[in-house]
């Protein structure tokens, strides 16, 4: 739909993808200068869409830093309502996501109209209820701080909007996002490729290792059944704690005495994957690459620089930053066989201000940065399509559908804790496919909450996701040494199922005491169950959880504990869980396959 203005000189070219066989709309909206002037755009929307009287219900994703999406319900009243993100990122604080519902609506019935920004940088959702009850969604990137000045001519692309509907409530909404953004927005090698099982050492060493610690790690992984090893933070420039070398990809020579081919070579011959993680938006004021441009930093002149984990954020808005950064991880990935990269972003962007731009562009360096980022990404991808790529953003701070254009995978959240991981990965999964998500089974007591939890919960919980360790494994008692064995066998078997198949939500942590999800293959002939006791009460509790999406006129075998089910008899009167199983939390897998 192209819209003229006749009188500054524009058109505005509204794009619609309407899909066959999906219920999906994707919009975005395009400005074109046609006049011989400049054009100021102060606020450009990717949608709007008009909807008459009703009352809905308004589902947003706030969240924090270490508890990230936990969806918030809210009857939409009179006036305007408003989620957005002014951190220079898609945020911890505010997913860019929405949905409508209707009252009744539920995970399993009633109408759910979602809406998802494909974009990693400020966005802005601004509902209107009206005088006469008319409803009014808009969504783009937030206008604070944004002014763009369009030349005669030029023109500007707003980011796509993805809208799903589904008349089978939050489940059968999130199920129509799952499959748009496995199909339709992730790409490359791994799109549908089963990931990798990965030991990652950070929590085991934080910055503190060398050569002969990796070589531990790398070997007490192996006969594990492990198939990738991350080397995270630490390794470069003189990195031994946060207040360094960030800009400084080269190895840090006095941990890795050997270099980083060696650490490689090493893990390739135990036949696993090598990793890396990188940083390449951040800047350490002790770098140096800071040395030679301080003017790399985001910054406004003659004031003072607000660190942030002791770090600033380069400017990518320019080119020449993006290139040196490009450079110089291609001098590493060019001499490294790399498998993997963890990209991170630690922190969120102040002082937004480019020292290459004069005073009337300083408004469009937020959007700049943002493009430049996507760049950057986009050139890694293309000259390494081999790389498996994972994003991560202080934990979950900037998993959006933007990044995961070009990661098919990020990190959720940096707590581990599997407790409040099933909030976090529960909230997560109203938008994002299982496929995307990664999850650690880490020590006990967490580091970040100091609550105790079972190897088997903590198993549990990680392998609902793409799963992995991050833990010293030479720490290990015998007993946990066997169980990582049994959870590694146990998720290779069945990691096709839970990285691709359908991924129903049961009972919710936020509404219950038990905790329950499901996975089905899109031919329902099997079915993972999984189900969690977060307290124990002695007080009687509903003990039965309801599967859905399974085929009624078919028996399915219980492979754990050898008995049959039919699958009518699975979703009206469900599986009752294990009466013995006392304790605070507690969780039973079931593995169900048709017949
Ligand atoms: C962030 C990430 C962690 C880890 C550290 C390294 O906090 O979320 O997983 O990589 O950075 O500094």
């Amino acid at each position: 739909v192209t819209l003229v203005d006749e009188t500054i000189g524009a058109q505005l070219i509204l794009s619609y993808t309407i899909y066959n066989e999906r219920p999906v709309i994707t919009r975005n909206a395009r400005l074109v200068n046609t006049s011989n002037q400049e054009l100021r755009i102060e606020k450009i929307a990717s949608m709007q869409l008009d909807l008459t009287k009703h009352d809905y219900d308004v589902i947003s994703v706030p969240g924090q830093y270490a508890l990230e999406r936990q969806p918030e319900r809210q009857e939409l009243r009179r006036g305007i309502t408003e989620f957005s993100s002014r951190r220079n990122s898609s945020s911890h604080h505010m997913n860019p996501f929405v949905a409508l519902v209707d009252k009744n609506t539920d995970e399993f019935q009633g109408n759910a109209l979602g809406v998802l920004l494909v974009y990693s940088g400020n966005h802005q959702f601004t509902l209107e209820k009206d005088q006469i009850d008319q409803i009014r969604l808009i969504t783009g990137i937030n206008d604070y701080n944004f002014e763009w000045v369009l030349e005669p001519g030029k023109d500007f692309q707003t980011p796509e909007a993805i809208m799903g509907f589904s008349q089978c409530g939050l489940n059968g909404m999130s199920q129509v996002f799952h499959k748009l953004l496995r199909d339709r927005v992730a790409r490359g090698k791994y799109q549908y490729a089963d990931r990798p099982i990965v030991i990652n050492n950070w929590e085991a060493t934080f910055f503190d290792f060398d050569d002969k610690k990796l070589d531990q790690i790398i070997d007490e992984a192996k006969p594990l059944g492990i198939e990738m090893f991350v080397l995270d933070d630490g390794w470069f420039g003189h990195r031994n704690d946060d207040n360094s070398s960030l800009g400084d990809w080269f190895v840090n020579q006095d941990k890795l005495t050997g270099g980083l081919k060696r650490v490689a070579d090493r893990t390739h011959e135990h036949c696993m994957k090598f990793g890396l993680w990188f940083e390449p938006e951040m800047i350490s004021v002790d770098s140096k690459l800071y040395k030679e441009h301080p003017d790399y930093a985001l910054h406004e002149p003659n004031r003072g620089m607000t660190l942030s984990r002791n770090q600033l954020v380069l400017d990518f808005s320019r080119k020449e930053v993006v290139d040196n950064i490009y450079n110089q991880m291609c001098l590493i990935l060019d001499k490294v066989p790399l498998d993997y990269i963890k990209w991170d972003f630690n922190r969120n962007l102040t002082e937004v201000f480019s020292s290459a731009a004069d005073a009337e562009h300083q408004g469009e360096v937020s959007h700049r940065y943002v493009l430049g980022l996507y760049d950057l990404m986009e050139r890694l991808v293309t000259r390494y399509p081999n790389i498996l790529f994972e994003g991560c953003s202080g934990g979950g701070g900037r998993f959006d559908a933007g990044i995961l254009y070009y990661m098919p995978q990020s990190w959720p959240s940096d707590d581990t804790d599997a407790v409040e991981r099933l909030k976090i990965q529960y909230g997560t999964s109203l938008t994002y496919p299982i496929s995307s998500m990664t999850a650690h089974v880490s020590v006990s007591p967490n580091q970040q909450t100091g609550r105790s939890t079972s190897f088997k919960m903590r198993g549990d919980v990680a392998m609902s996701g793409v799963f992995g360790y991050e833990l010293d494994l030479a720490d290990l008692t015998e007993e946990d040494r066997q169980m990582v064995k049994e959870q590694i066998k146990f998720y290779k078997a069945h990691r096709h199922l839970i990285q691709y198949g359908d991924f129903i939500r049961l009972e919710s942590p936020f509404d219950s005491n038990t905790v329950a999800w499901e996975f089905v293959s899109p031919d329902k002939s099997e079915a993972l169950l999984f189900m969690f006791k977060q307290l124990h009460t002695n007080r009687f509790e509903i003990n039965n959880t309801k599967m859905a999406g399974l085929d009624p006129t078919i028996d399915y075998h219980d492979e754990m504990t050898d008995k049959t089910y039919g699958g009518d008899e699975l979703m009206n009167v469900g599986l009752f869980r294990d009466p013995t199983h006392t304790g605070d939390f507690t969780s039973e897998v079931h593995y169900f396959k048709g017949k």
